[in-house]
């Protein structure tokens, strides 16, 4: 089992300000920043790009986990691996050759994740479980932060838990979108051990407190 991790979404933090943002995520004692990149094809909002994430990475040490919302991932790859990337996830939706993508970033000595919006069925992922370092599950359909967890995904959360289980696979299991307390602690019963959480992070009156709530 792994132990939880709890990735704060930056999106979520003052796009004016992202330094701020990190020194608030290394403050917490949080070891991981989620970095939401947005192309306005694959979901219909923009939000930064590669030179961001280079700039971020020589203020901070925190692991990038990098999910890529783009239509067309397999061009953007490079840049976002040199920017200092540790994660870097793709979506099964998106267009390209899924398992060559994985290999492409898997080769560049970068951690590897495969996404899925809410409404996919978990068993497109099966060809791809054992080639991955992560699984995302979205909980809501992305875009934007501040969404409303969606409790059907809970049901693919353990479909993909189970298999890890079943196949001897280790893969860390992250759900995105509408994490607060409550649903952060539904999502781990049913089997996710990374959790990306944007505004309820950085509104949280107390950010330990609310770290301490979710890996109890
Ligand atoms: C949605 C993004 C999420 C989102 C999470 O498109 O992938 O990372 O910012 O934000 P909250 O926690 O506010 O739902
Ligand atoms: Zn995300």
């Amino acid at each position: 089992m792994n132990s939880p991790i709890i990735a704060p979404s930056l999106l979520a933090a003052n796009h004016g300000e992202f330094a701020l943002g990190i020194k608030a995520i290394e403050e917490a004692g949080l070891k991981w920043v989620h970095l939401d990149i947005m192309d306005g094809h694959f979901v219909p909002n923009i939000s930064f790009g590669p030179q961001v994430v280079a700039d971020l990475r020589s203020r901070t040490k925190l692991h990038f986990d990098v999910h890529l919302m783009l239509q067309n991932p397999d061009r953007y790859i490079a840049p976002f691996i040199k920017a200092g990337s540790e994660t870097i996830t793709v979506h099964v939706e998106a267009d390209h050759d899924v398992a060559k993508t994985l290999k492409t970033i898997k080769d560049a000595g970068v951690q590897v994740g495969i996404a899925m919006n809410p409404d996919c069925d978990p068993k497109r992922l099966l060809p791809y479980l054992d080639s991955v370092d992560l699984v995302l599950c979205m909980t809501v359909f992305p875009g934007f932060g501040g969404q409303s967890f969606m409790p059907s995904v809970l049901e693919s959360i353990k479909f993909l838990s189970n298999e890890r289980k079943n196949r001897g696979l280790n893969f860390r299991l992250e759900v995105d979108g509408g994490i607060n307390t409550e649903t952060g602690l539904q999502c781990r019963a049913a089997g996710a051990d990374t959790l990306v959480a944007g505004t309820a992070f950085y509104k949280a009156p107390d950010r330990r407190a609310f770290i301490a709530g979710l890996t109890a």
